[in-house]
């Protein structure tokens, strides 16, 4: 069932000046040319990237997370008409977005025409396989793309999580619309969610007279609306290349999500052939059509119905066993109160199911859950761990700082542990993580100042309590404002802690394993692979600069390079502009005594030598104005380039431009050296 069909219809003395080359055409000689794919077994497309065709014809642009995949029509199409403006053009295409979770999904797929089909360089996640931080937005990509987005990202001025984008060049739409379609009767807008892992259609028409491009969104099966979901207007001659190639990127984020086509059709100076909808073929998960032959068949049924019922008990029995199975050794016999059994755990989250997933990252997923007989509220972290080298210690560990009990840390109740897995609860805490707040792009939802200096001495405290005041010392690891919870009154909590540890004792013993995140990480870290207090106190500086700036601790300059935040807040202390590095969203609302001393301290706990840090009790009789900050000079702290180092250090620079996508309750960053 190869379904490819391909005219072209080109008139007769054209072909012999085709020899001339495309921008030699004349005028009137209108050449149309046209392909529809109902499904793409067979068909003509080259793939890159983790593209494939599925058997049953399906494009399938991704199959994980974190992955790219390109399909392209083979040839490159004459975009150019006479007088060297672009065509007009017409596209459909049918496309699902099945998620792994029912929330975001960090990612997006695109329709794109571009002079090329070499993307080396361009990144996943929200630059969708086409761009990276520094080609996004030049006018030498010559690319024009239509985005079916599924993420809100900020940066690139999105307008909510779920929209159909017309973009030129780059990510930052020229226009965009939540997706859905108009009733053709009652004009009413429905909204059709992109990675509800239904099918749906979409058309794109530009019209070369008015350089209007319009497009229309309807589910699988619909006819096409007659009113488009959004129209706009862009010249694209001033943009396309001639010859262009035509075609579709997938590209999931670290979350796993199928992007994929299941027919496309594509028209030059004419309306596009309609594709065969009955043709398309089907999705993975698609539902099985029960049989109803059965019927027909009751006597030998019957009998099969009374050995299946049995196998099933048994099945059902041995599930139930397996479902509920959890692994406990010799060793944690004495640990026994602060073990969860999983079956509770599994009733509490509802089966871990995806609407109760707080967020996701990269050493496991956190899910919200009510304890069955207590009714209390908390949050269910699993943790997947195939090497059972530490487990003891670790656990030992986890139970001890379980005991810990503190105003501005999130409490750990308890564990379980099960094969490849280890499973962490803890206290719920209503309104989520920091970071959230902090890179929200409306100003609705940022905090003020004085909610801030309330948060980041609650979190000095925290961390004061762990590394002095405790019976013995408790090294953070992974202090950023992701794992920083906010409690129902808005204070700050300390989640995590301890736990990076479970990841130190690597078995990779080439690499030194590094356990943080990348802008949080000690030089001395980096180099030896050692944490100590001092590099939660470097950490913590990283934390008050991401707070006072409200920006990342990598972010980009004017011209697109990376640069960390900490070398920008140096510049500007150097050229005396201090102030104007705090966060632009408080609009000068923000007392300037303490927001400079937080910079300050931020430098001084982020000065490259270990020694010269302040302890936590230093810091936290800083923020309290027991001692005041002696005077610095900014020549005190010397401008380090962080970024060579780490390159120097082997990380790839690319990781640096991953925007942080963990979202909720504790999620951990992991990175390993040498990838
Ligand atoms: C596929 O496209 C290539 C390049 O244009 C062409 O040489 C080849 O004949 C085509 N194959 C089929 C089966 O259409
Ligand atoms: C995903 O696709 C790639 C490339 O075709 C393949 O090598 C890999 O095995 C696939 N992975 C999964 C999980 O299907
Ligand atoms: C793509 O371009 C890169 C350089 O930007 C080059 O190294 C690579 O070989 C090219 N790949 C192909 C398949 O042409
Ligand atoms: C961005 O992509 C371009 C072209 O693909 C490449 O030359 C450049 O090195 C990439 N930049 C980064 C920072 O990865
Ligand atoms: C449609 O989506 C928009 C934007 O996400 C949202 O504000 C609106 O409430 C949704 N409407 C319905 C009926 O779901
Ligand atoms: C679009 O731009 C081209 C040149 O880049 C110009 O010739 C043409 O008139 C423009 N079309 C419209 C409708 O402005
Ligand atoms: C679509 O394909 C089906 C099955 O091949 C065929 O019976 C039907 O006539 C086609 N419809 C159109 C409009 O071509």
């Amino acid at each position: 069932m190869a379904a490819k069909q391909l005219h072209t219809s080109i008139l007769v003395w054209l072909m012999t000046l085709s020899s001339l080359g495309p921008n030699h055409v004349p005028l009137c000689t209108a050449q149309v040319q046209s392909f529809v794919y109902s499904g793409f077994q067979g068909a003509n497309i080259t793939l890159d990237g983790s593209a494939q065709v599925q058997p049953s014809g399906l494009l399938q642009l991704t199959n994980s997370s974190d992955i790219i995949g390109y399909g392209f029509h083979q040839t490159p199409l004459p975009f150019r008409g006479g007088g060297g403006t672009v065509r007009s053009f017409s596209l459909s295409f049918v496309f699902a977005v099945q998620s792994e979770f029912d929330k975001e999904s960090s990612g997006g797929m695109a329709f794109f025409v571009a002079p090329g089909r070499n993307f080396t360089g361009a990144l996943p996640g929200s630059f969708l396989g086409l761009f990276n931080a520094s080609t996004n937005g030049s006018p030498d990509n010559h690319i024009f793309l239509v985005e079916l987005d599924t993420f809100r990202n900020g940066e690139f001025k999105d307008i909510d999580s779920n929209h159909v984008g017309i973009d030129v060049n780059g990510l930052i739409s020229i226009q965009a619309h939540t997706a859905g379609f108009y009733d053709d009767n009652t004009g009413s807008f429905t909204n059709l969610s992109l990675n509800s892992g239904d099918p749906m259609q979409l058309w794109v028409e530009y019209d070369a007279q008015t350089t209007q491009v319009a497009s229309t969104l309807a589910p699988l099966g619909a006819h096409k609306p007659r009113t488009p979901l959004f129209t706009t207007t862009t010249n694209l001659s001033g943009v396309l290349k001639d010859p262009s190639f035509v075609g579709f990127s997938g590209s999931s984020g670290s979350l796993s999500t199928l992007y994929s086509v299941l027919g496309w059709s594509f028209g030059l100076d004419g309306t596009a052939p309609p594709i065969n909808i009955t043709n398309l073929p089907k999705l993975p998960r698609a539902h099985q059509e029960v049989r109803s032959k059965v019927l027909e068949i009751v006597l030998p049924i019957s009998t099969a119905t009374f050995i299946a019922a049995m196998g099933i008990t048994i099945f059902l029995l041995v599930r139930r066993h397996r479902r509920y199975a959890e692994l406990r050794e010799d060793w944690e016999v004495e640990f026994g109160p602060h073990r969860f059994s999983y079956k509770d755990l599994y009733h509490a989250t509802e089966g871990f199911k995806n609407k109760n997933l707080l967020g996701a990252g990269g050493f496991g997923k956190v899910y919200k859950g009510v304890l069955p007989v207590s009714k209390l509220e908390v949050a269910v972290k699993k943790v997947s761990h195939e090497s059972r080298q530490g487990m003891k210690e670790f656990i030992t560990e986890v139970v001890s700082i379980g005991r810990l009990r503190h105003r501005y840390l999130v409490q750990l109740l308890g564990y379980c542990r099960r094969k490849d897995e280890l499973i962490l609860v803890y206290e719920y805490m209503p309104n989520g993580s920091l970071d959230k707040y902090l890179h929200y792009e409306d100003d609705k939802h940022t905090l003020d100042w004085a909610q801030r200096f309330v948060i980041v001495k609650g979190i000095a405290c925290g961390l004061l309590y762990l590394h002095e005041k405790w019976e013995k010392i408790v090294i953070h690891r992974d202090i950023k404002a992701s794992n920083v919870l906010l409690d129902g009154e808005m204070n700050g909590r300390l989640g995590d802690f301890g736990l990076a540890r479970l990841y130190d004792h690597g078995t990779d013993l080439q690499t030194t394993h590094v356990v943080g995140t990348m802008g949080y990480l000690a030089p001395e870290l980096l180099r030896s692979g050692k944490a100590s207090p001092l590099t939660d106190v470097f950490a913590f500086g990283t934390f008050l600069l991401e707070v006072a700036c409200g920006q990342r601790p990598i972010k980009q300059d004017s011209e697109g390079k990376q640069i960390m935040l900490v070398d920008w807040v140096l510049e500007h202390w150097h050229n005396e502009t201090l102030l104007q590095t705090v966060d632009t969203r408080l609009q000068g609302g923000y007392d300037k005594e303490e927001a400079s001393m937080v910079l300050k301290l931020g430098l001084l706990c982020l000065h490259p030598l270990p020694t010269a840090r302040p302890s936590m009790k230093k810091v936290m009789e800083y923020l309290d104005g027991e001692t005041v900050l002696p005077e610095l000079a900014p020549t005190h702290i010397n401008n380090f380039n962080m970024v060579s180092m780490m390159e120097s250090r082997g990380f790839h620079p690319s990781i640096l431009s991953y925007p942080e996508l963990s979202t909720s309750i504790g999620t951990f960053s992991g990175l390993s050296g040498g990838r």
